[in-house]
């Protein structure tokens, strides 16, 4: 008599919980866009399975979890969280910019040696701004190089069409509004520094793993973001832009 009595007590407690599935979650992990081993020997499919599979995913529940504590946190877009990220708690701001960084890291990647070049209007611009590509990596390898401990480093646009590069600390991004306002922007090309990106293969040289990156640069997404980025500036600053 006892036994059907509790059983339908945890039943009525478990339908009465309030529930979060994967299904109402409102943060996902996406599949990497391409196998594990699709980026060797410059990344190795270990490092990728790791790095997406728990540290990415890491990320996701943590602010899944924060998002059922906190309901406003739940309505915003990957992109707006970023935008506003000085109204949230760190833990917030760590886990939303660890997602929004790696989803943006997969998706500029592609097989060595077949991403192409960089667009004509993007060449002018990293011609315009950094006297050529050459001087562009070089400056954004040193970037990578001079942030210490964990963080990024970014090629932006900035609000007035030019492009800089910059880097960020542990999980910001150049889209965050608690960014310094100088090292704002849009990023069209990032790379990610710590150690869990590089150190199974390179130990501790990051130098050679910033080196080796560009051969999986996808320039075709990376010019597409350059026309997104200044197409969604002021007509003003596109008009300077383009100059
Ligand atoms: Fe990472």
């Amino acid at each position: 008599m006892i036994r059907p009595f509790l059983t339908l007590l945890v039943l009525a407690l478990v339908l009465a919980a309030p529930r979060l599935d994967a299904g109402d979650a409102p943060f996902a992990l996406a599949p990497l866009p391409y196998p594990p081993d699709a980026l060797e020997p410059v990344i190795d499919a270990k490092t990728m399975e790791i790095h997406h599979g728990r540290h990415h995913k890491a990320y996701v529940d943590n602010l899944n979890a924060q998002a059922a504590q906190i309901p406003e946190l739940a309505g915003l877009s990957l992109l707006d969280l970023q935008r506003q990220m000085s109204r949230f708690p760190t833990a917030v701001r760590n886990n939303g910019g660890g997602h929004w960084n790696h989803d943006f890291f997969w998706n500029l990647m592609t097989r060595p040696g077949t991403g192409g070049e960089p667009s004509a209007a993007l060449a002018a611009a990293i011609e315009r701004d950094f006297g050529g590509l050459d001087a562009m990596k070089q400056a954004f390898q040193q970037a990578g190089l001079a942030r210490f401990g964990s963080g990024w480093a970014w090629l932006i646009v900035r609000p007035d069409g030019r492009l800089a590069i910059t880097s960020t600390p542990n999980q910001d991004n150049p889209l965050m509004d608690l960014v310094p306002e100088a090292e704002r922007g849009t990023p069209i090309l990032g790379n990610d520094v710590w150690e869990h990106a590089y150190y199974l293969a390179y130990q501790n040289r990051r130098g050679d793993y910033l080196a080796a990156w560009w051969q999986v640069v996808d320039w075709g997404k990376v010019s597409a973001h350059y026309d997104r980025a200044i197409a969604e500036l002021a007509p003003s600053a596109a008009a300077a832009a383009a100059k």
